[in-house]
């Protein structure tokens, strides 16, 4: 039976921020991630980063291809009854994003932990976590086919909204919070110039529509779908056609198309799991909460959850301080409250809920007020590029 300091179950976002944080202030982790290396690098996931990520990233040294191939934006679109709002991030909020996928953050990270010496093993799924309110709580966890344990100070339970971190806090001892949304979003991945140099998300009376981007060549799209549909159901023309609809009539005849590299379907929903620490297991990213995409918060959520626990464990090894660990729930949460409602009401701003003009008319309405008031677009771009992280040292 083997020891370390932290222990960390997935190599998402989350479990890579944590682990290659401590690992520059000396402190040992091992992660376990269920998947295999390619799997979890081949993973299509969402691509804005808020600033407070992107200055995690430049912390961590994770950073290079990014500062080379990332792209700073300082606005997006809002585009409704036929017309294109842009909300300038810079003006209103005096910051922007930069525009990099998921799937090279956590290509970088686990790079930069690897050849740093860190230790990830691979099909190596935890299933089960024990003695949680001791001081030396346990990972069982599968290897090669054998079950083994490893013995820990701390379980990070950084293993999403399936993981086994979750499930281990006692039901009586958790609260949850879930509202599922009636539609999903069907996305495609294309070898096509975006449709515009910034995003654009679309309320249109089809339902709603994003335009996103990873690169100058490359693109994707989004249209919000119907629950129960299936990606068999579309072909790449369908989808084109369908996006077309949904925007405005300058993006609509600019539109370059081309053949899927990609295309899925993901459900919607807002979740949160409180409290994010049971003894010394504590949740971080996914495994706590979960957004609608629209606001773009779910990577940044987990790098939230990772600027306050990495800083809570980092005073626990240097000073012996438990103060931090203390609060790292209450504070965490805070600020994935004030995100989760951002998300939601962004959802409920941009897409299609019922046949109802009345509702399309309040959308419509709200949108035209937001756009045209310093007030609302300070709402729109302070929120979208990330709200502050608190003091927490
Ligand atoms: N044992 C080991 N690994 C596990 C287990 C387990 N029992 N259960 C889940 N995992 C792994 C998953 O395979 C995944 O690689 O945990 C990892 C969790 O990563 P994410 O789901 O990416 O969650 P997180 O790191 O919190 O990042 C959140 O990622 O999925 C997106 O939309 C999400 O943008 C958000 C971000
Ligand atoms: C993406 O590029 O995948 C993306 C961008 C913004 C969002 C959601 C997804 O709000």
């Amino acid at each position: 039976m083997t020891r370390t300091q932290v222990g960390i179950i997935g190599s998402g976002p989350a479990g890579l921020l944590l682990a290659r944080t401590l690992h520059l202030q000396g402190i040992d982790t091992v992660i376990f991630e269920r998947q295999s290396r390619d799997y979890v690098e081949s993973r299509i996931r969402a691509g804005v980063l808020e600033k407070g990520t992107v200055d995690m990233l430049r912390t961590l040294g994770a950073d290079q291809r990014m500062n080379k191939f990332g792209i700073p934006h300082d606005g997006y679109a809002l585009a409704f009854n036929g017309r294109l709002e842009r909300v300038d991030m810079a003006k209103y909020a005096g910051d922007g994003v930069m525009v990099w996928g998921q799937t090279e953050v956590t290509r970088d990270l686990i790079a930069l932990h690897l050849d740093a010496g860190g230790i990830i093993k691979y099909e190596s799924p935890a299933i089960a976590i024990e003695d949680v309110e001791t001081s030396s709580p346990k990972i069982i966890y599968e290897e090669d086919g054998v079950t083994k344990t490893l013995v820990c100070d701390f379980v990070m339970g950084c293993d999403g909204y399936h993981g086994v971190g979750r499930q281990t806090i006692p039901a009586d001892k958790l609260k949850t919070y879930e509202k599922i949304y009636p539609f999903g979003w069907l996305g495609i991945l294309s070898d096509t110039p975006p449709v515009d140099e910034e995003l654009i998300y679309a309320n249109h009376e089809r339902g709603f529509a994003l335009c996103s981007m990873r690169s100058h060549t490359r693109s994707r799209y989004y249209i919000q779908s119907e629950l129960g549909d299936k990606v068999e159901n579309w072909t790449d023309d369908m989808f084109w056609d369908e996006l077309r609809r949904r925007l405005p009539p300058h993006a609509a005849e600019s539109l370059v198309t081309g053949p899927r590299l990609e295309m899925s379907i993901a459900p919607l929903r807002s979740f949160v799991a409180e409290p994010m620490r049971y003894g010394n297991l504590f949740l971080a990213g996914d495994a706590a909460h979960i957004v609608p995409p629209t606001g773009a918060k779910g990577l940044n959520l987990a790098a939230s959850d990772i600027f306050y626990l990495s800083r809570a464990l980092i005073a626990f090894y240097s000073e012996k301080r438990t103060d931090l660990l203390d609060r790292y729930s209450e504070v965490a949460l805070r600020r994935v409250w004030k995100a989760i409602r951002f998300s939601w009401w962004f959802t409920t701003l941009m897409h299609k809920f019922s046949d109802d003009s009345l509702d399309y008319r309040l959308q419509v309405a709200e949108l035209d007020y937001l756009t045209g008031s310093d007030a609302g677009k300070t709402v729109m771009a302070e929120n979208y590029i990330g709200l502050p992280f608190e003091e927490f040292e």
